[in-house]
């Protein structure tokens, strides 16, 4: 019996070329259909923040509050993030944020029961991966911090392990630009810990490691 190949998605046909403004790039995401994430979600969470960004900070995709009010990182793990940058000496308005997959994915337990998050597939960070690729290609940061596995896996490859590199400085080439990243564990594991407390002290010394490279 023959099976179909799997469907390749991508955003890469909705992506425009050569375009130089960050709004011209929010407004196309707006109208992506490169995977099929776009059907259930409110709308694209694209990145936030000024293209002079010296930092990028990318997670995993948008949550339930993000998706609602299409700006990244403005729930609970963001509000968490933005203590936690405040504390490492990074101030959170410099910062350019963003996600590896811009839609949310969530599942429902019944109908019309809360949207519960899913964590996204290789196919979908893969799909997504040209808007990364070009919010990277315009922002130009001089650091990306990697906020868990996800982001890890969308810019350093599925062999990404954040526990192997969290808190050091890596320098790897990335769509053929050298780039300075200190991967972290994403905002939301720490507010699952046991030991939270631990975990965002954890957190915020790998992002000591980032404000020492941006000195
Ligand atoms: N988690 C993420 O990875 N990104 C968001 O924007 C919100 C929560």
């Amino acid at each position: 019996m023959n099976t179909a190949p799997e469907e390749q998605y991508t955003a890469a046909p909705f992506v425009p070329e050569a375009v130089r403004d960050i709004d011209a790039l929010r407004e196309a995401a707006a109208g992506c259909r490169g995977c099929p994430l776009h059907r259930d979600a409110t709308q694209t969470v694209f990145g936030a923040g000024s293209a002079d960004a010296r930092v990028m900070l990318v997670g995993e995709q948008p949550g339930d509050q993000e998706d609602r009010k299409g700006r990244p990182f403005i729930g609970p793990a963001g509000q968490l993030l933005d203590r936690a940058l405040a504390e490492a000496g990074i101030d959170p308005g410099e910062a350019y944020v963003t996600n590896a997959v811009k839609h949310f994915k969530f599942t429902r337990a019944e109908p019309r029961k809360r949207r519960i998050h899913k964590a996204p597939g290789l196919r979908e960070m893969t799909a997504c991966g040209p808007w990364l690729a070009a919010e990277l290609a315009l922002v130009e940061p001089e650091l990306i911090v990697v906020l868990g596995a996800t982001a890890g896996k969308a810019l350093l490859g599925s062999s990404f392990r954040v526990g192997e590199v969290r808190g050091t400085l890596l320098e790897r080439e990335i769509h053929g630009h050298a780039e300075r990243l200190v991967p972290t564990v994403h905002p939301s594991s720490v507010l699952r810990a046991d030991d939270r407390e631990g975990a965002y002290e954890g957190l915020v010394a790998d992002l000591k490691v980032a404000a020492r490279a941006l000195a």
